[in-house]
This record gives structure tokens, sequence and C-alpha cells, in this order.
């Protein structure tokens, strides 16, 4: 179901041995299963680290990675496990980890407090996600405490203690072109999906009913789940960042936000589009759009490699002061909207994140000497402002109150010409219409 080979995990864990080194030992959990209620779960979705470096799916897993000196670039699956010494991989659960996922060895869960201190010893380093979990943090120092008292000799515990995430998660930051094929599906079948949502979208539908349509598009075309809760939010309601309740009937003379995005494969899609329930643009939400997309075109003109982060933000907060100026939303000067940051009041929210198997992505946003962090190939971003005109601020211009318009799209940085991932969703005035119109 992953749809990558077993070679590229074994890959990613040959180039994160590689980074802990040959004394290091990795190790990762995967989370459990969670109640939705009584004695029922929420559909498990498993953990992406764990995915990333095995696609394995079972829930409450362990995986430890303990590469093995000698045995760096052609691992031989161990029959015997001296100390562990020998081992490049095990996840601690069943039998299947072996046959089908490549470990060396697997052990029942319930044997970790046996097994997994063996792993431990005698490695200078132990990464694990410090922190994370407390019952993990325990466990891992009671094994540490267990090895360092064991003997009057030489301790056999790890000296040090490292956070595995600096590391998995600089790895995921760069998509390779395994993981970008299922990005560019969960991208291609978002997209569709949206345009679904326009075709059924007339007055007297329900926000719940265009979500409906969006998730049963995202399902039958192969997706598993929405990668993150989907927002369906009409009128004014576009205006409550977070909105997720999805219950108002669409009214003419509203824009209805919908931000939905797939998780395919476990990659995520993130789009957002505006459009008028009436499939007309009009009066001010026209002009407002249309700020927000010439804003939206010139950020993803600007994710070129070696543009720092931040600058994505401090460029969009600028054009978008100007399109609140141009429209009667603030008065007074972009120099003086930008420096007192008054351009907050409507466009409270960054015009990105990192994207991948998360939707809100891992990976550092800033560089090793703390400034923000330049893009470089191989990154995936979104790029999404947006501006938010809530009904009841009566110093807006009387047309612009309960507009609340944001357009997201997905960008691989290359070495060239940004890549949107999103193209295909249509969001110009002409392409909005023409689909809406189609659909009535
Ligand atoms: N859909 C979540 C986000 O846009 O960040
Ligand atoms: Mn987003
Ligand atoms: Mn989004």
């Amino acid at each position: 179901m992953y749809d990558v080979e077993a070679q590229i995990f074994e890959k990613r864990r040959r180039e994160l041995m590689d980074r802990i080194g040959s004394n290091g030992v990795a190790v990762l959990f995967g989370e459990p299963e969670r109640t939705r209620s009584n004695d029922t779960e929420f559909p498990y979705r498993p953990s992406s680290d764990i995915l990333y470096l095995s696609g394995f799916r079972e829930p409450g897993c362990v995986l430890v990675l303990a590469p093995g000196p000698g045995r760096r670039v052609h691992p031989v699956r161990a029959t015997t496990r001296p100390r562990g010494r020998d081992v490049d991989w095990a996840p601690l659960w069943d039998r299947r980890a072996v046959s089908e996922f490549g470990a060396n060895a697997a052990y029942d869960i319930a044997e970790i407090d046996k097994e997994l201190p063996k792993f431990l010893a005698h490695r200078d380093t132990a990464f694990w996600p410090i922190g994370q979990d407390h019952d993990f943090d325990r466990r891992m120092i009671q094994y540490y405490t267990g090895l360092r008292f064991v003997r009057r000799r030489a301790p056999e515990a790890p000296a040090r203690f490292g956070d595995i995430r600096d590391l998995v998660h600089e790895m995921r930051l760069f998509k390779a072109p395994e993981e970008l094929d299922l990005m560019r599906k969960a991208a291609q079948v978002t997209s569709d999906a949206h345009v679904a949502a326009m075709r059924a979208t007339k007055p007297g539908v329900r926000e719940f009913e265009l979500q409906a349509v969006i998730e049963s598009y995202f399902r039958r075309h192969g997706a598993e789940f929405p990668a993150y809760s989907s927002i369906v939010g009409t009128g004014d309601n576009a205006t409550i960042l977070h909105y997720t309740e999805n219950r108002s009937a669409l009214e003419s003379g509203e824009l209805v936000l919908i931000d939905a995005g797939c998780e395919y494969h476990f990659y995520a899609a993130d789009i957002t589009r505006t459009w008028p329930v009436s499939g007309k643009f009009e009066g001010a939400a026209r002009d407002a759009y249309q700020g927000v997309l010439e804003a939206q075109e010139a950020a993803i003109n600007d994710v070129r490699a070696g543009i720092r982060y931040n600058e994505l933000q401090e460029r969009t907060a600028r054009r978008l002061s100007e399109v609140m100026i141009a429209l009667g939303a603030l008065t007074g000067s972009v120099d003086e909207a930008v420096e007192s940051e008054t351009y907050r009041k409507y466009y409270p929210h960054n015009v990105s994140h990192w994207l991948g198997i998360d939707v809100h992505d891992v990976g550092a946003y800033f560089d090793d000497t703390s400034q923000w962090r330049k893009l470089e190939p191989g990154m995936v971003l979104t790029i999404e402002p947006g501006l938010y005109f809530p009904a009841h601020d009566e110093s807006l211009p009387a047309g612009l109150r309960g507009v609340g318009i944001r357009i997201e799209d997905d960008i691989l940085v290359t070495s060239g010409d940004p890549e949107n991932l999103t193209h295909a969703c249509p969001k110009s005035i002409e392409a909005i219409e023409s689909v809406i119109n189609a659909g009535l």
C-alpha cells in the first residue's frame, strides 16, 4: 500500500545509520491506538518517522537501528545476535518485520524490557525522540541506569543522548523522486476534488455537503484519509481560521473557502480555494480575491533556491498590505503597515509551512547559525496567503465584511523555476467562474 520499494526503506535506514555513526544506536517508537469512544478506536494512522524508515504500519511498535561494524553496506540477516552488535534494525513486535520488512530480528513487544537494553549496551550515543512520550523517556532512562551500574568495570551504558528527530527530519525535509511521485498524485486527486466541490456549489447547499463531495472524491481515487480536518467555511465562517463545524448553508453573495487535502499513501496535499456561491465574483470581494491571487502568484515565484524562508512571509506581508490599503481596509502607508504589523489584523498567519508525510511537515526552519533557512531543491512547501474580514468589523468598507479568502498551493523548490504541484486546481477568476457555471 505504501508503494515504496523495500530497498528504498533500506537505503533510508542506511543513510540514517551513517548519520548516527557506527557507535550510535537509534530507537523510534510508533504511537499506540487511541480510544475514540468507550471501546472503539480512532482509525489508526502510523507514525510518520516509522513509516518513512520502514513502511511498517502496526500500532505501538518500536524500531531499533543498531549499525554493526563491517556490515554497513550489505546487511545480512543475523541469526545470532551477540549483544545486538550485528543487527541493523529490529522492530520489537511481530515476525512479519523480518519476513516482509527486512528486519534482522523481531521480538514480541512484551519482551521490550529484556531485549532493548541489549541494543543500548556498549554504544556511545543513544538516540530517541527525547520528550515525545514521557513513558518512553522513563523506560530509556531505566535501561540506561540498569546498564550504568551493571558492573564495577567500564560502564556499558551510552555516554551521550541525542534526539533522533533532528536527523530523521532533516532527511525527510528533502523529498526523493519516489516521494515526489506520491505527492504529485496527492496533489492531483486533491485538485480534482476541489473542482468537484466547485461544480456542486449552489445556494442552499450546506458546508458539510461540499465536505462530503471532496472527501468521497479522495477515497474513491485511492487516498486513504483526509490529511487534516477539512475546512469548509461560507461567508463570515471563512474568516475563522480553523473553522471545522461545516454546518451552515451557502448563500448567494457569499464566498466559500475550502481548505482540504488528501493523504495519498501517507503523503499529504494541502489546497485552499475560495469561490463565489453565485458563480460570479463581484464588487469588493472580487477586488480582494484578485489582490490575494496576485500576491499568491508572486509568492510562488519567490520560491527559489537561495531565498531565506522568512523572506517569503516578509514579501507577502508587504504585498497584502498594499492590497488592504487599496481596498480601504487599512489606512496609512505600506511601510507603516509593515513596520507596525497592522496588516496582521486581517492577515494573521504565515504564508507557508513544509509539506510531506505530515501536512505541517517536519524539518528545521532555521540553519546552524540560527538564521532562517535558505530554500534548497527538493524541499516542498505551501504558499497560502489570505485576507479575513470579519462581519462584525465596522471599520471595514461594507462590501468586505464577512469575506474570507485564502489561496493555497503546494510548491517544490527546484534548481530553477518553482514547480507548482497543485497547478491543476483552477484559481483565476475566469477559470473558477467557468467551472462553477458548468456545474449549475
Ligand atoms: N490546512 C492546514 C494548513 O493550511 O496549514
Ligand atoms: Mn497549509
Ligand atoms: Mn491548508
